[in-house]
């Protein structure tokens, strides 16, 4: 499927055109893709969990995965004291590895960035998308539902690859915080998702704290 070593599914993902694509990658992706990042040294994880835990008190909850893939993230969160967290993501067969997990309160098959998302106003204390704004998966559209659901106050930690960075959302970032929207409590320098691998477009972990 790709010439890179560890990257599975992901150069297909990154030129998907339609969500369909996008979720029928991840299906067939979903058994080897924890082997795989784990080979490629994959650090969106790790490093929006290193944030949500700087911005988000223990305990605090419900908190969203939106694109939660096979739940790296929220294995984690379950070990450092955060009980109540739901899965979001596009792809069943990723939701199943996740729910084999055992760490999610509830899973959610939706798309972002279409369709409003099913779930009230001010519903999350805090959301965490790792790897989801990227090429081929999800852009700044995706953005408004994911404030509208988060509780003021609360924050939403997610990695943006240059490549959407540069592309409008920076300035859609600059935009909401103008409009009152959020606060960027915080902004990493960029650095390369997955060292093992060819692709080395930064990205970088952005914190809005939601008004
Ligand atoms: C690179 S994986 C990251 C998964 C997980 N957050 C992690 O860090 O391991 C990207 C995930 O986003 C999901 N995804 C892509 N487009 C999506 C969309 N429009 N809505 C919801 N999930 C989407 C994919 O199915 C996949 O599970």
């Amino acid at each position: 499927m790709t010439d890179n070593k560890h990257d599975g599914g992901l150069s297909a993902a990154y030129a998907a055109k339609r969500p369909e694509e996008v979720a029928a990658i991840y299906d067939k992706w979903s058994e080897t893709y924890d082997a795989d990042m784990s080979a490629a040294g994959y650090r969106h994880p790790t490093i929006c969990l290193a944030l949500l835990t700087r911005h988000l008190p223990r305990g605090a909850g419900p908190l969203l995965d939106a694109g939660a893939g096979t739940g790296l993230i929220g294995e984690w969160l379950a070990i450092t004291g955060y009980p109540k967290v739901e899965a979001l993501d596009i792809s069943e067969g990723m939701l199943a590895k996740a729910a084999a997990k055992g760490v999610y309160t509830a899973l959610h098959c939706l798309a972002l960035g279409g369709l409003p998302l099913p779930f009230a106003d001010n519903t999350y204390a805090g959301i965490v998308s790792a790897g989801v704004f990227t090429s081929g998966h999800v852009g700044a559209e995706g953005l408004d539902e994911l404030i509208r659901i988060c509780k003021p106050g609360g924050v939403i930690v997610l990695t943006v690859k240059n490549t959407l960075w540069y592309a409008g959302f920076a300035e859609r970032i600059a935009d909401l915080e103008v409009q009152g929207a959020v606060v960027r409590a915080e902004e990493t320098a960029p650095y390369v998702s997955m060292p093992g691998e060819a692709d080395t477009i930064p990205s970088r972990g952005l914190v809005l704290r939601v008004r």
